[in-house]
């Protein structure tokens, strides 16, 4: 991997966002490659499990419960309410998703699954991410986390306590890897300052506009945030619920990064990002953690995500 330049760690920070092409060896995106690979083979979805991975709206409120007039009244106040890229709605999976910071779980697409929760497609065709603890309990993912490379990174961008807070591996699968709406990372992931979240993207095929490929708003990490997902009350219908809204973004605002296998993008936690709908034959695998500048930063309570007795936040320097 070339160097990282002072000139490139501005270019960061001033857009929100860095490509670093070759970041990662063939080797090593095929060995991520081939291990998910044996993870599925393994896998097992107890009925209760199978649930879908949505960032529509329509299916976030109705997951809600909120009810026709809530809906209505939803609709009237106009907002964009976006649905959580890392979280999951439907039926009983509440609990599944919210408890899934410390283990490895399996995501499905939307229209996966039949009314009686069999997979009307292959189940390896029908996985749209595996989350949430990768970097922690699988060999290779770990590896990759703490390699030598992604902390010498770290060093350059100036963390001095950066510790990992969730992996996720996701499929973009072909022809149903579904759209990622705009939103920030520190929507899902706050923290007390802003701006200590930092996302790694790694690209373990290549990424193009036709296999839908991230796009960012150059610039857009400096407005702080406008919406919070944060932990319902006990007792609510939901376990998670959004505060503030997200703007209607013009679509002219985003730039497509495309990037080749094993390419990496950083990700700043309060840029504004999306992926499309990948409607092409190709699936578009990537890996991605995040990472929390942990000196002087207080991780907010009210985040679906919390650090387990199990699993405290492990340091992205050991
Ligand atoms: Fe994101």
């Amino acid at each position: 991997m070339a160097s990282v330049s002072q000139d490139q760690i501005q270019k960061f920070h001033r857009d929100g966002f860095l490509v670093l092409e070759g970041f990662f060896s063939t080797e090593e995106c095929d060995s991520m490659r081939s291990q998910i690979q044996g993870i599925i083979e393994g896998m097992e979805v107890p009925p209760h499990c199978r649930t879908e991975f949505s960032t529509r709206e329509e299916e976030q409120l109705q997951a809600q419960v909120l009810g026709k007039a809530g809906l209505e009244h939803w609709k009237e106040e106009g907002r964009r309410q976006i649905a959580a890229q890392e979280s999951l709605w439907g039926n009983g999976s509440s609990d599944y998703f919210l408890t899934s910071g410390d283990k490895i779980r399996f995501f499905f697409e939307k229209g996966v699954l039949d009314k009686k929760g069999n997979f009307l497609i292959p189940k390896e065709k029908s996985i749209s991410k595996i989350g949430h603890a990768l970097h922690a309990y699988d060999p290779v993912f770990k590896q990759i986390t703490h390699s030598s490379k992604v902390q010498e990174l770290g060093r350059k961008l100036g963390l001095e306590r950066p510790v990992v807070v969730q992996s996720m591996y996701i499929f973009k699968q072909p022809g149903i890897g579904g759209e990622v709406t705009p939103h920030q990372d520190a929507t899902f992931l706050h923290t007390e300052p802003l701006g200590r979240i930092l996302g790694f993207w790694i690209a373990l095929e290549d990424a193009t506009q036709e296999n839908a490929c991230l796009w960012f708003i150059p610039g857009s990490h400096t407005n702080g945030i406008t919406r919070r997902m944060v932990r319902a009350p006990s007792g609510a219908s939901t376990c998670v619920e959004f505060v503030g809204s997200e703007p209607a973004y013009d679509d002219s605002q985003f730039i497509p990064l495309p990037i080749k296998k094993g390419g990496l993008i950083l990700i700043h936690g309060e840029v504004v990002h999306k992926s499309e709908l990948n409607s092409s034959e190709s699936s578009r695998h990537a890996f991605t953690f995040h990472v929390m500048e942990a000196k002087g930063t207080t991780w907010s309570k009210e985040n679906w995500l919390q650090p387990t007795p199990e699993l405290p936040f492990p340091s992205l320097y050991t």
